[in-house]
């Protein structure tokens, strides 16, 4: 009987136990390799990524690597070593990656990009990628100008961070059109590194090298933080931006749509900050039926003027 007893209260225990590893293994847990805050777009990105991940029951680990790929990679390592269920990273810069790569992929552990893409011979590193199409953003940016100022115009372009794929596709995007408008022409061209102080100092050099801004028609900012800097620096300098100067943009952020709803910005493109939603269910799809993603899973880009800024500003200021 006590024999008896001591099985059944063994076997329950085992039964515990495997109830507690497969309770275990149904919570994932996720390590994101964040590239920093260097943008309002970004800490919206942050905040919606936990959102997404508590509605799933998901255990994210985010690591914030200060705009370093350094940090980076050895974030990814750890990442590694603590044998997290997947991995997602937002690439600070393009290139550099496949060394990492390969040994998440040795230890079987599916990597997502988020919001940037990267450059590489095998695609097979990672599991697939969520973001825009970047390179459309800028173009579509640029037809908004080219169209608004009958392709005459003198702009001032400022470049988010070296060597990331936004800086460099939004750049592609924009120089299409400008190609296309012999009367456009970027007088100007310099990064701001994505953040509204850089931006406002790019800009004051800019204003000042061009004997006080008369000259320029447009600024191009490949982000909303650093339109919002040269916004400031414009009006130091004694002009009006979104009257004398045109301010054209990227993210939609709460920020720009209030400048835009004060007549000081003209148009921005809609980045959603909801790339770990799909991220997510992209992962949690393979892990569990093996079902294999589209290599990007693009998010939608929306141009957004000054008609619709004041409610805009209203729906989104609290979502960020
Ligand atoms: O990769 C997305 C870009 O990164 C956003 O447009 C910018 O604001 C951020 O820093």
């Amino acid at each position: 009987m006590k024999a008896r007893h001591l099985l059944t209260t063994i076997g329950m225990a085992a039964l515990m136990l495997s109830g507690g590893a497969a309770y275990a293994q149904s919570k994932m847990t996720i390590g994101f390799s964040q590239v920093g805050s260097e943008s309002g777009w970004r800490a919206a990105e942050t905040k919606v990524s936990k959102i997404e991940a508590d509605k799933r029951g998901v255990d994210l680990k985010i690591s914030d690597a200060q705009q370093k790929q350094e940090n980076q990679i050895r974030a990814v390592r750890s990442f590694i070593a603590q044998g997290v269920d997947g991995i997602f990273i937002a690439p600070v810069v393009s290139t550099g990656w496949d060394a990492v790569l390969k040994e998440a992929k040795d230890a079987k552990i599916p990597v997502v990009l988020l919001d940037r893409s990267i450059e590489t011979k095998d695609d097979s590193l990672y599991l697939t990628a969520v973001t825009s199409d970047t390179v459309y953003e800028g173009k579509v940016a640029g037809e908004w100008l080219a169209k608004e100022t009958g392709g005459k115009c003198n702009v001032v372009e400022l470049q988010g961070t070296v060597g990331s794929s936004p800086a460099i596709n939004r750049k592609k995007g924009f120089d299409q059109v400008v190609a296309a408008n012999p009367g456009m022409k970027i007088i100007r061209t310099q990064s701001g590194d994505f953040t509204r102080t850089k931006g406002k100092e790019v800009m004051e050099s800019f204003i000042k090298a061009e004997g006080g801004g008369k000259n320029i028609c447009a600024v191009y900012a490949h982000n909303d933080d650093m339109a919002i800097g040269a916004i400031q620096a414009i009006k130091e300098a004694g002009l009006k931006p979104g009257k004398d100067i045109k301010i054209v943009s990227i993210d939609a952020v709460p920020d720009i749509f209030k400048a835009m709803a004060d007549g000081e910005a003209n148009v921005t493109v809609e980045l959603t900050p909801n790339m770990a939603g799909p991220a997510f269910d992209a992962l949690m799809a393979f892990k569990k039926d093996g079902k294999q993603p589209p290599k990007w899973i693009q998010t939608e880009s929306k141009v957004y003027t000054p008609e619709t800024a004041k409610a805009e500003y209203e729906r989104r200021k609290d979502l960020y």
